[in-house]
C-alpha cells in the first residue's frame, strides 16, 4: 500500500529551502482509514505539527524540539532536509494481556530536519499516525559539536483546541502518581502526570501520555498559560534533564483519540510504539491471582518489623499456603520476611537486606512447601528508595528467589517525591525525583535483573507505565495510583466512590494496575473503626474485571473469604488472561462495563461499577458467540445494598442467555456488579 503522504510540495519547498528560509509547504498524513490527519510544517524555522479528526481541530499548530546545554537550540533555525514516509499493517500477539492479537496499523513520517544557514545542527523527527491517536518521537543524530547531549528543556507543545474538561493528578508532588484524581476544565490545570484525559465540546475524548519510556526523563505537562500543555521534563538533581550521548531518541509522545471514552480503553496505540519482545522464550511468564500477607499490616492486625506481631512467620506463611492451594490461587505475597523493617524503615533504607530473612521466617522450607502445594511465592523488595543499596544487593536477590523457585517479586519505592538517594561522581549525595532519568534507569534495570532470573515483576511506587511490557513481558504489573491501601489508612486519603471510575480512563490507560481489589470485610469494624472501603462488595467483585492486572490479588484475609464462599466463587473463577476486551458503556467518574473472554476458554466475563449513584442499563450480549448458550452467573449488589449504608449484600442470580439477549444491570450507590458467563454448547 502506499501510503497515502502529500510530500510532493514538500520535497520542492525543500530544495527551495536550501536557497532561502521561505516557509515550506506543509507535509499531510492521513490515518489507515482516513480518521486522523497530522499536519507537520516548519514557520520560520520552527518545527510545527498539528491533528484533526474529520472536520474537528484536535492539536492546533504546536512547536517541537530540544534546547541543549551550552546554548544548542534543536527548534529553531531549521529547515527540512529529508522526509520519508512508510506504512505498516501486521498484527503482533501478546503473550499475555487483556487483548490477544493486536494490529499495528499507522502511517509513518520521518523527517529530517537541517540548519538553515550552513550550521552543523540536526534533528530528526519520527510520526506515525494511527486511527486512534498519533505518535511522534525525536532522534538527536550524530552531529559535529555534540559528543555529550545535555537537555535543557524539551518544548514540544499539545496545543489544545479548546477549555476541555480534564481528569487529572499533580505532577512534581511528593506522593508520586498516588492522589485522587481532580476533574477540572484545562484552564485549571497546572503541572500534571500523564495520560492526562480530557473530553472535548464536541464529544471526542484525548489521552497525552509517551510510549517507550527508556534511558530519558519521563514527561509531565505544564499549562503554562492559554490552552496549551507544554512538555515538562522531569529534571536530574542538577536540574538538567536529560543526558546522554548522540544517536539518542525520545520516547514517543502520544496523544490518543476516540469518539467514546470506551474507545480510549481499547486503543492499543501505547504498546504499538513499543518494541517487540526481548524475552524469547516466554514460558516462565504467567499470569495469575495471589493472596499474601499483606492486608493484615495495613489493617494493623499483624507488623512487617519483628516483635509479637511479625506477620511474615513460617506458621502464618504456611496457612496462607494452604489458603491458596486449596482455593486455586497461584501465588503468595509475603511482605516483612526480610531483615531491615525495624524501627523507622522508611528513614533507614540501607538496612534493607534482601536476601537475609528474619529468623522466624524459615525461606527453604516455605519456598518448598509452597512448591509442593503447586503455588508459588512472590517474593517482596521494599527498598524505600535506597536505590544505591539495593543495586548493590539486587543480583544477589534475584539469584535467590531463582534458585527457590520464586517466580514472582513485588518491589516497593516509598519515599518522598525528589527524596531518593544517589551518589553521585564525586562521591557527594544527591537528591533524585522517582520520575527522573536516574529512576527511569533504575527500574529498567531492574525489569531486566528479573528477566534474568526468570522472575516477574510487580512494582509499587513505580515509574508509570509506557507499554514496555511488550518488550520486557516480565514487567507485569504496577500500582502508579491510590490503589485499596488508602481504604485501609482511611481519613482524606480514602478513595471516594467515584475513584474506581476514574481509573480505567486515566491511569490504565498506560498499562495494568495492581489495586489489590476483593476486600469482603468492607468496615472491617473489628480493627480500624474509623476507616472502610467506599464500596459495596459486588463492587469489589467487578474489579477484577474493570482494572485489568496480569496478577491480581486476592486482597482481605482468608477468613473473610472464607465467611462467604458464594461471592468468593467469583474470584475463584475470574481469569487474569484475556483474548478480547471490549468497554460496553461508560462515562469518565461516572461509571463503566467492560467484557472480556477469557484467553483459555470461551467464557466471557462483565464487570460493571458506579460512583455512589445508583443507576441501571441494560447491556445487549451481542458479543458472545451466536449459536451457543451461555450461563449466566451475576453477582450483583443485593436488595437494599448501599456502599455507606448497607455495604455488603450480595445477590447471585443465574439463567441461560445468548447472543441475542439482554441484561438488566442494576447498580446501588457505590455498587457493581460481576457476571460470568459460561458457555455450556
Ligand atoms: C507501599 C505499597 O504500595 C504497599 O503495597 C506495601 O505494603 C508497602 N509499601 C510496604 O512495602
Ligand atoms: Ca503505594
Amino acid at each position: 500500500m502506499t501510503p497515502k503522504l502529500r510530500i510532493a510540495s514538500a520535497v520542492a519547498a525543500c530544495c527551495l529551502a536550501l536557497v532561502s528560509s521561505a516557509p515550506a509547504d506543509p507535509i499531510i498524513v492521513e490515518s489507515p482509514a482516513g480518521v486522523l490527519t497530522l499536519t507537520f510544517d516548519v514557520q520560520d524555522g520552527v518545527p510545527m505539527y498539528r491533528v484533526s479528526r474529520g472536520p474537528d481541530a484536535v492539536i492546533a499548530p504546536s512547536r517541537l524540539g530540544f534546547q541543549l546545554r551550552g546554548g544548542r537550540s534543536l527548534c529553531d533555525g531549521l529547515k527540512v532536509i529529508t522526509t520519508k514516509s512508510d506504512s505498516n499493517d501486521t498484527t503482533w500477539v501478546q503473550p499475555w494481556g487483556e487483548e490477544k492479537e493486536i494490529r499495528d496499523r499507522h502511517r509513518e513520517l520521518r523527517v529530517e530536519l537541517g540548519e538553515i544557514e550552513g550550521g552543523e545542527r540536526r534533528l530528526n523527527i519520527i510520526f506515525r499516525v494511527f486511527d486512534d491517536g498519533i505518535g511522534f518521537r525525536y532522534e538527536i543524530p550524530k552531529q559535529a559539536g555534540l559528543d555529550k547531549i545535555e537537555i535543557d528543556d524539551e518544548l514540544t507543545q499539545f496545543a489544545m483546541t479548546g477549555d476541555h474538561q480534564t481528569w487529572w493528578v499533580p505532577a512534581f508532588e511528593h506522593n508520586r502518581y498516588e492522589y485522587a484524581y481532580s476533574k477540572t476544565p484545562l484552564h485549571d490545570v497546572r503541572k500534571v502526570h500523564t495520560p492526562f484525559t480530557m473530553a472535548t465540546e464536541d464529544g471526542l475524548y484525548l489521552s497525552i501520555h509517551e510510549a517507550a519510556l527508556t534511558d530519558f526523563a519521563s514527561m509531565a505537562l505544564w499549562r503554562k498559560d492559554g490552552l496549551t500543555l507544554e512538555a515538562d521534563l522531569v529534571p536530574w538533581s542538577d536540574g538538567i534533564k536529560v543526558k546522554g550521548t548522540a544517536p539518542m531518541v525520545s520516547p514517543w509522545r502520544t496523544v490518543q483519540v476516540a469518539d467514546s471514552p470506551g474507545g480510549l480503553i481499547e486503543s492499543h496505540l501505547i504498546l504499538n510504539l513499543n518494541e517487540p519482545s526481548e524475552i524469547h522464550d516466554t514460558s516462565w511468564i504467567k499470569p495469575g491471582k495471589y493472596v499474601g500477607i499483606w492486608w493484615e499490616m495495613h489493617l494493623g492486625i499483624s507488623t512487617w518489623g519483628s516483635g509479637p506481631k511479625h506477620g511474615a512467620t513460617t506458621k502464618n506463611t504456611k496457612r496462607y499456603i494452604d489458603f491458596a492451594a486449596d482455593n486455586g490461587f497461584d501465588g503468595v505475597l509475603v511482605e516483612g520476611w526480610n531483615v531491615g523493617w525495624d524501627g523507622d524503615w522508611m528513614a533507614n533504607a540501607d538496612k534493607f537486606s534482601f536476601t537475609k530473612p528474619y529468623p522466624d521466617y524459615d525461606l527453604q522450607e516455605l519456598a518448598e512447601y509452597a512448591r509442593e502445594k503447586g503455588v508459588t511465592l512472590i517474593g517482596h523488595h521494599e527498598t524505600a528508595g535506597g536505590i544505591d543499596s539495593y543495586e548493590r544487593q539486587m543480583e544477589d536477590a534475584f539469584a535467590l528467589l531463582e534458585k527457590l523457585g520464586v517466580r514472582a517479586v513485588k518491589t516497593g519505592y516509598v519515599a518522598h517525591g525528589q527524596s531518593i538517594k544517589r551518589i553521585d561522581e564525586n562521591g557527594k549525595e544527591q537528591r533524585e525525583w522517582h520520575h527522573g532519568q536516574y529512576m527511569v534507569r533504575h527500574y529498567r534495570k531492574v525489569v531486566e535483573c528479573a528477566a534474568r532470573h526468570h522472575v516477574m515483576l510487580d512494582v509499587h511506587e513505580p515509574i508509570k507505565d509506557t507499554g514496555i511490557r511488550r518488550t520486557w513481558p516480565n514487567m507485569m504489573t504496577r500500582e502508579g495510583a491510590c490503589g485499596q491501601e488508602f481504604n485501609a489508612w482511611g481519613g482524606e486519603k480514602r478513595n471516594k466512590p467515584n475513584h474506581t471510575t476514574i481509573l480505567p480512563f486515566t491511569r490504565l490507560l498506560a498499562g495494568p494496575m495492581d489495586f489489590t481489589p476483593g476486600i469482603f470485610d468492607v468496615l472491617f469494624e473489628k480493627y480500624n473503626g474509623d476507616n472502610r472501603v467506599s464500596t459495596t462488595v459486588a463492587k469489589q467483585l467487578a474489579l477484577y474485571v474493570v482494572l485489568y492486572s496480569p496478577l491480581q490479588m486476592a486482597a482481605d484475609l482468608p477468613e473473610n473469604y472464607l465467611a462467604r464462599p458464594e461471592p468468593f466463587q467469583f474470584i475463584k473463577d475470574v481469569p487474569t488472561d484475556w483474548k478480547i476486551t471490549k468497554v460496553l458503556n461508560g462515562e469518565i467518574g461516572e461509571y463503566v462495563t467492560i467484557a472480556r473472554q477469557d484467553r483459555n476458554s470461551n467464557n466471557w466475563y462483565v464487570g460493571s461499577i458506579t460512583n455512589e449513584k445508583s443507576r441501571d442499563f441494560d447491556i445487549a450480549l451481542d458479543f458472545l458467540a451466536e449459536g451457543h448458550s451461555y450461563k449466566a452467573q451475576i453477582y450483583h449488589d443485593g436488595e437494599g445494598a448501599d456502599w455507606k449504608t448497607n455495604p455488603l449484600p450480595v445477590t447471585i442470580d443465574k439463567k441461560l442467555v445468548t447472543s441475542s439477549d439482554s441484561l438488566r444491570i442494576k447498580l446501588a450507590p457505590g455498587g457493581g456488579t460481576a457476571i460470568r458467563l459460561e458457555q455450556i454448547d
